[in-house]
């Protein structure tokens, strides 16, 4: 084989740049980071162990190949009782739809149902009613207080209200929710500290109280036009142990809470972002609401909400000519292939007007995204109503940057009237 990279590396290559990666500064502007990171070769050995893969045509190979799995619980298993992955939070997540591999994955996707365009189309009117609701508290802030936080106020309340009525929830619950969902992701995080994976432990067992009473509680009550109603039918026709269908079930349930939240609340705020950062995006979008698509998908790829996605190599194989073993990791570095020059012409500019915008940001593959259409219908809703019912916006102050790599996530985003 000419040309093949075969260890030992020099893993030391990425350790600045990791550090700085996940601090709060590094979070502030990561894509020099990742262009030094992309400058050291498109795949690039971990501190840890491991890759990190920096170009796109590689990211896609990986998530459209079957030689390459997500790290389930059998390979959970095999890393030893001391490491993360036995982390009680990480060891639950080995039971969602995104730690499951086939066959096991196939029957579990379908069971979960996707939003398909009737569904979808279902949530629109709820997705818009909210928009307006949350649109007015925003304006009213920024009369009364000159500046209000859009990633309070509108970011976070969206795709909370939106997920919470599709599944049900009593609004009361819904807050508490939303500050385990924020604890629970550090499990899901490239590099979590100890005390962030205490953190992601106990919001993870707070979670699978509640949501396995609300499966309990939905199956002696079961509700018309209800997914959870559904999944237990479903389950119940697949799983002859009652026991064993609730737990498939409060899997369904709690992933979905999961994976639309901060994701989408992400998506919200930095589109916000980049319209109020500059007046001739605000305006554009304003003047050309056929564009509202564009704009979404433009900052998916810009600067998609998750930056790294994981698998493991299934069997001993080469990936852009390094070698890579059995079981070891690679971490598709997303946020860096989003900038890759060789896939997006002027990769750095913000450019609506692409004619080849297709990205990474909803994954690819089997795993790909099933609340891709419902996080799109939020984000175009949202800025269709934005830009036509409030003036101009401006950004107030930077927001502040969680310190975490994989989930961007903006603490704030203050803005006022332009
Ligand atoms: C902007 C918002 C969102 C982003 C950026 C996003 C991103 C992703 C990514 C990257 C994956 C794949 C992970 C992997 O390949 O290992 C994924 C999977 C998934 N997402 Fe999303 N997501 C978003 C919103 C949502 C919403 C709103 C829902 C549900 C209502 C959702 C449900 C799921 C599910 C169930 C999976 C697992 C699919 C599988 O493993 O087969 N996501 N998402």
């Amino acid at each position: 084989m000419p040309n093949v990279m075969t260890p030992p590396f020099d893993r030391r290559i990425g350790v600045p740049l990791l550090s700085r990666l996940r601090t709060e500064r590094g979070q502030q502007d990561p894509f020099p980071i990742y262009a030094r990171l992309r400058t050291e070769g498109a795949v690039v050995p971990a501190p840890w162990g491991g890759f990190l893969v920096t170009r796109f045509g590689l990211c896609d190979e990986v998530l459209r190949s079957g030689a390459w799995l997500e790290p389930d619980r059998h390979w959970r298993e095999r890393q030893g009782l001391s490491t993360r992955w036995l982390a009680p939070s990480a060891r639950e997540m080995s039971g969602t739809l995104p730690a499951l591999n086939p066959p096991e994955h196939t029957t579990v996707r379908r069971t979960a149902g996707a939003f398909d365009r009737g569904t979808v189309q279902g949530m629109s009117e709820t997705v818009a009613r909210v928009t307006d609701g949350l649109l007015d508290t925003l304006a009213d802030r920024l009369r009364r207080d000159g500046e209000a936080d859009f990633a309070a106020l509108v970011g976070e309340e969206l795709p909370l209200a939106t997920i919470g009525d599709w599944l049900a929830l009593p609004s009361a619950d819904r807050p508490r929710l939303r500050e385990l969902t924020h604890e629970q992701v550090f499990a899901q995080e490239l590099l979590p500290s100890a005390s962030q994976l205490a953190r992601s432990d106990a919001a993870t067992a707070e979670l699978r109280t509640y949501f396995m009473e609300l499966v309990r509680e939905r199956r002696t009550h079961p509700r018309e036009d209800d997914p959870v109603s559904r999944w237990i039918t479903t389950w119940d026709d697949l799983e002859p142990d009652q026991d064993k269908a609730d737990e498939a079930v409060y899997f369904l349930a709690l992933f979905v809470l999961l994976a639309s939240l901060e994701t989408t609340s992400t998506l919200l705020s930095t589109m916000t972002f980049l319209l109020a950062e500059r007046p001739e995006r605000w305006d554009l979008a304003a003047a050309r609401p056929d564009l509202a698509s564009a704009f979404v998908e433009e900052t998916l790829r810009f600067d998609p909400p998750t930056h790294v996605i994981s698998r493991v190599a299934a069997a001993d194989c080469t990936l852009g000519g390094v070698a890579v073993r059995t079981d070891e990791t690679v971490h598709l570095m997303v946020g860096a292939a989003h900038r890759d020059p060789a896939r997006y012409r002027d990769a750095d500019r913000f450019d609506p007007f692409r004619t080849r915008p297709a990205h990474l940001a909803f994954s690819g593959g089997i795993h790909y995204c099933l609340g891709a259409p419902l996080a799109r219908l939020e984000a175009r809703t949202l800025l269709r109503q934005l830009v036509v019912r409030l003036p101009r916006l401006t950004v107030v102050r930077r927001p502040t940057m969680a310190p975490r790599v994989a989930f961007r996530r903006l603490l704030n985003l203050d803005l006022a009237f332009a």
